[in-house]
């Protein structure tokens, strides 16, 4: 489990894939006062990624990878992370999935949010699927990584009641505006000591 030494912040790298909404808001809750993180670089697969020209225009450290391929560029990340004495990897829509040792190598300090109450709606498609099904209720949650997908310790998770008038659009804003307030209340949760 991540835990924390003295009042230092936790040095952590974003993983993102695309629009990025959780890396902004991970960012702009790090520069709080009372933030357990400081975000040190973001890590992107995709170089259209529309959440870069956020992070240049921020100046704030990135890199692309495409993980075409995968087990070269998961042996650069880790030279990359360890240089920087990365401590916690947050997954904000990263879309690719590591490979069972990388997450081996950063066990229990990987997160990722995921846009459904997990362990219902595991992978891709979760809002259409949700829709289908006639469910009540969908929602976030924010959880540890482990080698198999999004199936490991959850930290927490915000419900979300779906109404007869949801497409997979509004469904997936809804949920999107709640994702942006649980995963720094995780992070807070799990870095504890502050
Ligand atoms: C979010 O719904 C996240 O839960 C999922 O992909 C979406 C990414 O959105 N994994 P954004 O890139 O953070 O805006």
């Amino acid at each position: 489990m991540v835990k924390l030494t003295g009042n230092k912040k936790t040095r952590t790298v974003i993983f993102i894939s695309g629009n990025g909404s959780n890396m902004k808001n991970l960012i702009k809750f790090s520069k709080m006062k009372n933030s357990p993180i400081v975000v040190d670089l973001v890590l992107s697969s995709n170089k259209k990624a529309s959440g870069i020209k956020y992070l240049k225009k921020k100046k704030i450290n990135f890199k692309i990878f495409n993980f075409k391929q995968k087990e070269r560029d998961e042996k650069k990340i880790l030279e990359i992370l360890k240089k920087r004495k990365t401590q916690l990897i947050c997954l904000a829509g990263f879309m690719k999935i590591l490979s069972g040792d990388f997450v081996k190598k950063f066990n229990g300090k990987i997160l990722n949010i995921h846009p459904s109450l997990l362990p219902k709606y595991k992978g891709l498609n979760t809002h259409k699927r949700v829709l289908i099904n006639k469910e009540n209720f969908s929602g976030c949650t924010v959880h540890i990584v482990n080698s198999k997908l999004d199936s490991g310790k959850i930290i927490m998770q915000k419900r979300v009641r779906v109404s007869k008038k949801d497409d997979p659009k509004s469904l997936s804003e809804k949920i999107l505006k709640q994702e942006h307030l649980l995963y720094p209340k995780a992070l807070k949760k799990l870095l504890s000591n502050h």
